[in-house]
């Protein structure tokens, strides 16, 4: 079948107009289509692969109602995946009468561009982060988490931030108008007008037929994503792409069909019940973090610790979960915290524990015909009320530890998360997750025997931290040697000991919350 000649039209606002593409191939990216086809080209590639931030743009949907910005990487975005969204480059950014966005004014009153060629990629970092802040004063913190995702070869990062908290004093002049909006309401009700012209006119035969896909599907509704996943089962799953988009342009692997999750509403969305969270599998990195923050605070560090703020928005949890990259960030915490997964296809759901979802390197138990639906999260136990000494030494202790050789936006050479509940001074339950040690993602097992039901001492820890050092064989790369990540495995159990006992932190986070004058992002 020539997937190619029956793509759907891509259709996105930008600029005040509807651009409209056709035949798109499914694997162009929305920096090519910006550069090649539509000449804008104020939108720079560095790296292709999400690292440096030169291809930063801004997306923007509508969430029940309301709009939604953010800054995303345009060099690992798949163009079809703009339909019916909003769009801004550094060209669309000054009004009409040509006077320029904050953003830009700041960074050039602050003199926070040298190069110039990162500095569009800059500009629409700081351009998300004016809208996601109009009335209030813009910390150093939260101007470093929204440039997390640019580098600045020349380390002008000080006059960037500068500009960053510069812009509460110019007047602002919002991306979010009455006009986008109504245009927006406008794409979906096409695309839901082209959806009933598709739609059968009658009844569905017993058997129903083989669902028509064309070169990139990006279903609404749960049902009809399981229909395609198992009549195209051949077709690429994918979500943010934040991985599969370094498949294209790194590898240059091609897709003949391309089966979107991210618009499938069951999917994200974050669901409470009493004892547990079910994240959906689309839900973003950035929401699913704020999610696992909300029930565990001291997670805040480690959640900005993974990727760069615009590969968080696009990239979401469900596709670290099954990408099952041995490095991967997300599965070590949610492996700690006794996290299940559940894995959804036309005949049904079955869930297990994440870890059993890993089998061997970079293979997982997912079927051809499955996707990963929801990822259910344990919530903490409540911590005992009152300050007796039993109180005091009872209670979950929680936390997770990154080893990389760059504070933000990059992988890990080893990975520990640690949740372990204390009952009067006792581990009554260790639950270890461990990247970067061995072919997949891996529960501590020999580790957590040696705590659980003895007393949190010295001599336990000392025991616990022989045991994790023996527990994998981990091998040597470009990230590290076999024989740090065994050191550095005890040495994070030392430090999780150490903290329990009210010992400030001595890691990067605590030195960057310093906030040294001219500090580097
Ligand atoms: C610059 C950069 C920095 C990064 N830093 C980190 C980091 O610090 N830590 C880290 O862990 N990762 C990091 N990553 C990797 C990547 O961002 C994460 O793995 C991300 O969570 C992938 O999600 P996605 O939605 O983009 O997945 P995609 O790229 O869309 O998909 C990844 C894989 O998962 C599959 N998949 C996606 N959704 C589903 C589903 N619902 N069901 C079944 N299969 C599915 C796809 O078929 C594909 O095989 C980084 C990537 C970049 C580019
Ligand atoms: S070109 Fe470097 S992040 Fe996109
Ligand atoms: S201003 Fe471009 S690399 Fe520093």
């Amino acid at each position: 079948m020539d997937t190619q000649a029956i793509s759907k039209p891509v259709r996105f606002i930008k600029g005040g107009a509807v651009h409209t593409l056709v035949q798109l191939a499914p694997t162009r990216t929305l920096l090519e289509v910006l550069r090649e086809d539509l000449h804008c080209t104020g939108t720079k590639e560095g790296c292709g692969e999400g690292d440096c931030g030169a291809c930063t743009v801004v997306v923007g949907e509508l969430r029940g109602g309301k709009l939604h910005t953010q800054a995303v990487n345009s060099c690992i975005k798949l163009a079809h995946s703009m339909d019916g969204m909003a769009l801004w480059t550094v060209e669309d950014l000054a009004a009409p009468d040509g006077n320029l966005h904050p953003a830009q004014t700041a960074l050039a009153q602050c003199h926070g561009s040298q190069c110039g060629f990162c500095t569009p990629g800059f500009v629409m970092s700081l351009a998300a982060l004016s809208e996601q802040h109009p009335k209030r004063a813009i910390s150093r913190e939260v101007a470093s988490n929204a440039l997390s995702g640019n580098l600045c070869r020349c380390t002008g990062y000080r006059p960037i931030l500068d500009a960053a908290q510069a812009m509460a004093q110019l007047p602002r002049q919002p991306l979010d108008t009455p006009q986008v909006r109504s245009g927006l309401r406008a794409l979906a009700q096409v695309a839901q007008a082209e959806a009933a012209a598709l739609a059968p006119v009658k009844p569905a035969p017993k058997r129903a037929p083989k669902p028509q896909m064309g070169a990139y599907a990006a279903p609404t509704d749960l049902a009809t994503l399981l229909a395609l996943r198992h009549a195209y089962p051949q077709a690429q799953l994918v979500a943010g792409c934040t991985d599969v988009g370094l498949w294209i342009t790194k590898q240059d692997r091609d897709f003949a069909q391309v089966l979107d999750v991210t618009r499938v509403e069951a999917l994200r969305q974050i669901d409470d019940y009493p004892h547990h969270i079910a994240i959906g599998a689309a839900v973003n990195l950035t929401d699913a973090f704020a999610a696992l923050v909300a029930q565990r605070p001291q997670l805040q560090s480690f959640a900005q610790r993974f990727a760069g703020l615009p590969v968080r928005n696009a990239g979401t949890l469900g596709g670290n979960v099954a990408n099952g990259s041995p490095i991967g960030d997300s599965m070590p915490l949610l492996i700690a915290l006794g996290a299940n997964v559940v894995l959804a296809s036309h005949s049904g759901y079955r869930e297990m524990p994440i870890e059993d979802l890993y089998l061997a390197y970079r293979t997982t138990a997912l079927r051809p015909d499955e996707v990963l639906g929801w990822i259910k999260v344990p919530k903490p136990l409540p911590a005992p009320k009152g300050r007796s000494k039993a109180n005091r030494s009872s209670g979950e202790l929680c936390r997770v530890y990154k080893i990389s050789k760059r504070f933000e936006d990059d992988i890990s050479a080893v990975c520990l998360a640690l949740n372990v509940r204390l009952e009067g001074g006792h581990v009554v339950s260790a639950s270890i997750g461990a990247g970067g040690v061995a072919a997949t993602p891996v529960r501590a097992r020999a580790t957590q025997a040696a705590l659980v039901g003895q007393a949190w001492a010295e001599a336990t820890v000392r025991s616990a931290m022989a045991a994790l050092r023996a527990e994998f064989a981990p091998i040597s790369d470009m990230r590290a040697s076999g024989a740090y990540r065994s050191e550095v495995l005890g040495n994070l159990l030392w430090r999780f000991w150490l903290e329990s006992q009210g010992t400030p932190r001595t890691d990067l986070q605590a030195l960057a919350a310093l906030d040294l004058e001219g500090a580097q992002p």
